[in-house]
């Protein structure tokens, strides 16, 4: 006898995508939806969907009512039924080995159509080979595209992932504490999402683009440890891998240095990639981030492969170009790439690789190959013969250069190594190559006004020693910053906050908050935490729908959320946003202006 379903209810026994051949000769309940049919003339056959999978029902006058078979015929696909019947082995011949349940059927006595279904907009029953739906069409009647299969196991996996965060952190002494939702701007470099307070007109409240500082108030607080599945709100341009509203496994604790948050969070990833079906190595890697720059010319370089950049310089300052001369005399550097086995690269693939650097910003891309035992290239006549030898090409090469300020120079070459890399096969997903990116600087300036921005956010502590030593060179300062990479993807980013309430403000000023009024009135509510008796304290938060996506085998964000916006920043299936009546902008204090 097998043990009762534990998802029975009053009106189901089991659920249908469970059933086994120890489960023959059952009388069962089934509750789901109608996958597909098949009509054979007085024999119908439907297969009942569930969230656990597709199981045959068989309408057969061998035990089947001829009412209740003409029911069965009736009901169209995606309505919602109940089934009674006997679970028997299939005949001989029939059984499905590309189903679990394909050694079953179930042999029907009854069905009742609880939840008729008007005729799918998309279809959910898809082919092997059939193509899905078009996106919008899919966002927009997200109801029967969550039926699929396929989204069925992402969001399936996405809650295991929930419980195994939240399980992982528990066990350590993280204590999952919420924080509001209804609040005042937290700068994380993106836009407020702001929502009108109608008692207090002209006031606002903003969304939070993370808990940053209540968390950090939590440790002030005395709770020691906190972590949060945390909702987030940030008005930027959508991508594949960012969404308006997105959710973080945010995590603070106190009296740590940054090795703690680094053991602590690679405990978490195992765990999370463990749930997701893969074991990982631990400790990652770690990189200082400007030998990630200088090396790939990114703070989030993909290493499952070499192709690292090279300063060329020093080999093209004797060629005779006028635009690298002129380049180098401006400062710039030459740095390249090697890229194997591309000597044979058409014209046009080598024009398309210029073309991705151009729209980084890069002025063109030097191309060199060594082919057939020779140099070849619009540069190669400017080199010497040494020169040429120095450049460490082997047969079948290609270099790719710019020549240009690193600011140009990096960006360029990233995007052309990653697309290099794409046509050579080499982004293979079986390797998850995690690493640590250190160091940050803690502050960017505006190459225009030379205004300090700060790099991850304004609460992160700077490196001590650089403090005291270049006091008036902040731009200079490292930042006590961390980010988790994984083949090339952000998953996460922290750092050591400060703690002491004074050199907090002075960060304020450099980043152009100096007055002290100004300060109280932004972020009074921290500096008063600070003030209180700071701990030590850091923490991190890793982007939970990229980690889900990258564990899904998912190409976007979209695939493992439920209801997410377009990349229009619409969320098509409910058809927000919306224009509001009249009286409710009144009562929230607002006049529209006319749109031009
Ligand atoms: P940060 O801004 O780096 O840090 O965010 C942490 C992680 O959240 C994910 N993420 C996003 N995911 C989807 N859509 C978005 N629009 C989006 N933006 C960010 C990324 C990122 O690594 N308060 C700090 C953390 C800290 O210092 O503890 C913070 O929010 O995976």
């Amino acid at each position: 006898m097998t043990p009762p379903d534990p998802l029975a209810t009053t009106l189901r026994t089991h659920l249908g995508g469970t059933l086994r051949i120890d489960h023959a000769g059952q009388t069962v309940s089934l509750g789901g939806w109608v996958h597909k049919s098949r009509d054979l003339g007085g024999l119908v056959f439907l297969d009942l969907r569930d969230r656990e999978g597709l199981v045959q029902v068989s309408f057969n006058p061998e035990w089947t009512a001829a009412d209740v078979i003409a029911a069965a015929a009736a009901v169209g696909t995606e309505s919602a039924v109940l089934v009674d019947g006997v679970v028997a082995p299939r005949p001989d011949g029939l059984r499905n080995a590309d189903l679990p349940t394909g050694e079953i059927e179930l042999r029907a006595t009854a069905i009742r159509v609880v939840g008729p279904a008007v005729t799918p907009a998309i279809p959910v029953a898809l082919g092997k080979d059939a193509k899905l739906p078009a996106e919008d069409l899919r966002l927009r009647y997200r109801v029967l595209d969550l039926r699929r299969a396929a989204l069925q196991k992402n969001l399936m996996l996405r809650h295991r992932l929930l419980q195994a965060a939240r399980n992982c952190l528990s066990d350590d002494g993280y204590l999952e504490l919420e924080t509001p939702i209804l609040t005042k701007p937290t700068p994380e470099g993106a836009r407020d999402f702001l929502v009108p307070s109608r008692m207090h007109a002209g006031e606002f409240f903003a969304l939070p683009q993370s808990p940053q500082i209540y968390k950090q108030l939590f440790m002030c607080a005395g709770f020691d440890r906190y972590f949060q599945i945390a909702r987030c709100f940030r008005d930027e341009d959508l991508r594949a891998d960012r969404q308006l509203e997105f959710t973080q496994i945010d995590i603070e604790a106190s009296f740590v240095t940054r090795e703690d948050i680094i053991v602590m969070a690679e405990g978490l990833m195992k765990a999370l990639w463990f749930e997701g079906g893969f074991e990982i190595d631990i400790p990652f890697p770690r990189m200082g981030y400007a030998d990630a720059m200088e090396r790939y010319g990114c703070d989030r370089p993909d290493l499952r492969y070499g192709m690292e950049i090279r300063d060329l310089t020093a080999v093209f300052a004797t060629s005779e170009s006028g635009i690298i001369q002129g380049a180098i005399a401006a400062g710039g550097r030459v740095r390249g790439i090697t890229v194997p086995g591309a000597a044979t690269w058409s014209r046009k693939q080598v024009d398309e690789l210029e073309a991705i650097a151009k729209s980084a910003g890069a002025g063109g891309l030097v191309r060199l190959k060594r082919h057939e035992g020779k140099l070849e290239g619009p540069l190669a006549k400017f080199l010497s013969a040494e020169a040429g030898a120095q450049l460490g090409l082997v047969e079948g090469d290609l270099l790719l250069a710019v020549a240009a300020a690193d600011r140009i120079s990096s960006p360029a070459l990233d995007r052309v190594r990653q697309e290099c890399a794409a046509r050579l096969g080499l982004q293979d997903p079986n390797h998850r190559q995690f690493l640590w990116v250190l160091d940050f600087p803690m502050f960017e300036k505006d190459p225009e006004t030379g205004a300090l921005a700060a790099v991850h956010h304004p609460f992160t502590a700077s490196n001590a020693e650089d403090m005291s030593a270049r006091p008036d060179a902040p731009e200079t300062w490292r930042a006590l910053a961390y980010d988790c990479v994984l083949n090339g993807t952000e998953l996460g980013g922290g750092s050591i906050r400060t703690s002491d309430p004074a050199v907090q403000a002075r960060m304020f000023e450099l980043l152009g908050i100096p007055d002290r009024a100004d300060q109280e009135r932004r972020f009074g509510f921290l500096l008063e935490g600070l003030r209180a008796g700071a701990p030590p304290h850091g923490g991190i938060a890793f982007g939970f729908d990229r980690i889900a996506m990258i564990l899904a085998g998912a190409e976007s964000l979209r695939d493992v959320i439920a209801f997410p916006k377009t990349t229009a920043a619409r969320a098509s299936f409910e058809g927000a946003p919306s224009a509001v009546p009249q009286q409710d902008l009144d009562e929230l204090h607002i006049s529209l202006k006319e749109q031009g």
